[in-house]
């Protein structure tokens, strides 16, 4: 018999016990617009949906059209849930207030609605993040940043999308990292990876090798002894461009996942808020490890929306290893 993510939530609900059902009304918010954007991406070559949309993007970037549908489509489901009352996008400058955010608004939701966008014409894998923060105590409406600013321990849920060979959804609310793909003959995300547990060790390593110049101390040769078969076996590398295929590959299979600090992004290009965290919190919860280079992860106290940060996530044995050379 079949578990959609809903059901799937409802069961999870123990750890929200006065939330009523409202978290996975929240949640069916992201399914819907995954689903939408999902659909988007595997007609892109059909409808005018590739390419540039022309705006340069807070990050500096060149705004894809897909870029755009995505984030409209995301910040108008979550708009229509009344336990949301703040909104953060890797596509917008500032926070939006949801309409309603009154007293009974309890979450703010940030959300990298397309990630990968260098990928999109030319048909490989793409993503999106999406990371729940609760109110903070006595935080009003009108300061944003108080329900967003806060360590990625405080997460209460996460998780991803990749357009891939399936569309899949992977969340946690704590209780362990769950996986779903779409069937699309009945439209709905079907547990299809309950409680992934990343291996102990994997076999590829993955970071754009063409930075390797500017990597700080201790990177290159942390990756020659994985390439040397130093670790147990030679490793292959494998890099696609888009942090959640690369990190999908890593939760599935173990390995390691780098983006270090580069002379072209001495702060690392990652961002922490939708892109670092989640991913964070999911591999904590398979079983892996997250770092920002130096220290867990989890535990940074981001100081702004679209902060950025070095990452490097993996399975235990090479994320051991990673801490006492690096
Ligand atoms: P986004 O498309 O949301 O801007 O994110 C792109 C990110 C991430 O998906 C990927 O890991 C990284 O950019 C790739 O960067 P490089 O092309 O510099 O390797
Ligand atoms: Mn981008
Ligand atoms: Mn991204
Ligand atoms: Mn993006």
């Amino acid at each position: 018999m079949i578990t959609t993510v809903q059901q799937h939530i409802l069961q999870e609900q123990r750890r929200f016990p006065h939330a009523s059902g409202e978290f996975s009304w929240l949640l069916s918010a992201i399914t819907l617009a995954t689903k939408m954007i999902g659909s988007k991406v595997r007609s892109a070559g059909l409808t005018d949906i590739v390419g540039a949309a022309g705006d340069v993007n807070v990050q500096g970037e060149v705004q894809q059209k897909l870029d755009v549908y995505a984030n409209e489509v995301l910040l108008h489901c979550l708009s229509t849930r009344a336990s949301v009352g703040v909104l953060a996008s890797e596509e917008n400058e500032h926070p939006k207030i949801v309409g309603h955010a009154s007293d009974d608004a309890k979450y703010a939701v940030v959300f990298d609605p397309l990630d990968g966008s260098s990928n999109i014409d030319v048909n490989v894998s793409v993503g999106t993040t999406f990371s729940i923060m609760r109110r903070p105590d006595g935080a009003s409406c009108d300061e944003p940043e108080r329900w967003l600013l806060q360590p990625g321990t405080k997460q209460v849920a996460a998780g991803y999308v990749v357009y891939g060979s399936s569309t899949m959804l992977v969340y946690s609310v704590g209780l362990g990292a769950h996986g779903f793909t779409l069937d699309p003959s009945i439209g709905a995300f079907v547990l299809s990876h309950p409680n992934i547990k990343m291996p102990k060790q994997g076999k590829y390593y993955s970071v754009n090798e063409a930075y390797a110049p500017s990597f700080p101390p201790g990177y290159a040769e942390y990756l020659q002894m994985l390439r040397d078969g130093q670790v147990n076996h030679p490793y292959s590398s494998r890099y696609i461009g888009s942090m959640v295929s690369d990190f999908h590959r890593t939760i599935l299979k173990g390995g390691i996942f780098l983006y270090p600090p580069t002379s072209d992004n001495p702060e690392g290009k990652l961002r922490v808020l939708y892109e670092a965290f989640p991913i964070a919190f999911l591999c904590e919860q398979a079983g892996g490890k997250a770092s920002d280079g130096t220290n867990r992860l989890l535990d940074m106290q981001p100081t702004s929306i679209h902060q950025r940060t070095p990452m490097v996530v993996g399975s235990q044995v090479e994320m051991e290893l990673f801490e006492k050379m690096v």
